[in-house]
């Protein structure tokens, strides 16, 4: 995959794709990593004399104009970062914003607001995503996307603009990284390989589970999907969440585990509490003696034990998903526990992806002690179930 370097961009107007699809309270970013994460990429094309348009999308306003959700405050803490003033340009692609793309000269930048203000972005066919991603293309010379977090989604701005636009295009260094750590670094794990899935839902995770059978040496299930899997085995969970419709994919991954030779790891004790919204544990049980009223909401002491003997010794590690309630204090050991056997681990490939998890990471102020952490949720697991994502298909057929 041709990355930015590979290419000429000397004078050139660049169309940008990244996910600044950040966390917002009142206007205010909560957590701005995305955007810190594109910043490299921006400035090295700066640095080359070209000049940028930022394209993003943020939330879902569902093709219209919901001003709580403008780019605004994201370009202006882009523009902090950048150390350059980065103009909001409207989000409709009109004669305004063609006339700023024309004057743009070497060294400025400028964002586009919400592209998703435009229903044609998220069109599930090209024919409801009409000519928007040719309209975007026109606007710049060459297309560079940097944006992991939205790669396996079709929108207009991550397959369409590609086969519009009049230059080349080409990935971002951090497009490039995602692909490198998820991808090659993968292809030949050293081993042990471990893999860590938690969170709340077995849903969203059967595609990973499926995919690493086999490949990885031990899968550590916690968080509440653990608890479908348990449920499977015979235990009550209480009213601990479940998906009762899993059951049967649950039993079909244990199976799978152990003629594959995949080791499966869940919990075997918890703490608990009455409700989700409690501030403390009424106690600890073990998957035997689950009150028939108590709700399960992290790990509890032996299986912390169980998890960080697993984890000790691993050489790659990909971890998706916290061991439960980590945001309410008294339900986050489990998740801390994890978190530091992963961090402590030395001469290991340490991956980690989700935006829970990446809060968990930064919350403990242990990022610096994995290897890659994924800007991707949705695209990090798509990534790791196997699938070519549709922002890497396009890049590639433009690219030939
Ligand atoms: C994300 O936040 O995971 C990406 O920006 C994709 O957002 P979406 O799920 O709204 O498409």
């Amino acid at each position: 995959m041709k990355c930015i370097d590979d290419i000429d961009i000397k004078g050139k107007r660049i169309l940008f794709r990244v996910d600044f699809n950040v966390p917002l309270e009142e206007g205010i970013i909560t957590d701005d990593n995305r955007i810190k994460a594109a910043v490299p990429t921006i400035k090295y094309a700066l640095d080359q004399g070209a000049s940028v348009i930022l394209c993003a999308h943020l939330g879902k306003p569902g093709g219209k104009v919901v001003p709580e959700l403008s780019l605004g405050p994201v370009a202006k803490r882009t523009g902090e970062l950048l150390g350059v003033a980065v103009p909001l340009v409207p989000g409709v692609i009109d004669d305004q914003a063609r006339l700023v793309a024309e004057s743009l000269v070497p060294g400025q930048v400028v964002m586009l607001d919400n592209l998703r203000y435009n229903p044609e972005e998220t069109g599930k066919t090209p024919e409801a995503r009409g000519d928007f991603g040719k309209r975007l293309a026109e606007l710049a010379d060459v297309y560079v996307n940097d944006a992991f977090g939205v790669a396996h989604r079709e929108n207009a701005s991550v397959v369409d603009v590609p086969r519009h636009i009049k230059g080349a295009c080409c990935a971002g260094f951090l497009l490039k990284r995602e692909n490198d750590f998820l991808g090659d670094a993968l292809k030949d794990p050293k081993r042990p390989y471990v893999c860590v899935s938690g969170g709340a839902k077995v849903s969203t995770k059967l595609g990973i589970l499926n995919n690493l059978l086999g490949k990885v040496d031990d899968i550590i299930i916690g968080g509440a999907m653990a608890n479908t899997f348990l449920l499977a085995q015979g235990y009550g969970m209480g009213k601990s969440l479940i998906e009762e419709e899993l059951v049967g994919d649950a039993k079909s991954i244990m199976e799978k585990a152990e003629s594959m030779g995949s080791r499966l790891h869940l919990p075997v004790d918890f703490k608990y509490a009455k409700t989700h919204k409690a501030q403390s544990a009424e106690g600890v049980c073990t998957a035997e003696t689950v009150p028939s009223d108590a709700l399960v909401l992290d790990i509890g002491p032996k299986t912390i034990e169980n998890f960080v003997s697993v984890l000790a010794g691993a050489r790659t590690v990909v971890w998706n998903g916290p061991m439960g309630l980590f945001e309410t204090t008294a339900f986050a050991k489990g998740s801390l526990a994890v978190c530091q056997a992963v961090a402590d681990l030395k001469d290991a490939l340490t991956i980690v992806g989700g935006g829970d998890t990446d809060a968990l990471v930064h919350l403990m102020g242990l990022a610096d002690s994995f290897s890659f952490i994924s800007t991707g949720g949705g695209s990090f697991l798509e990534f790791l179930e196997g699938k070519e994502l549709p922002a890497f298909t396009a890049l590639k057929e433009c690219m030939q």
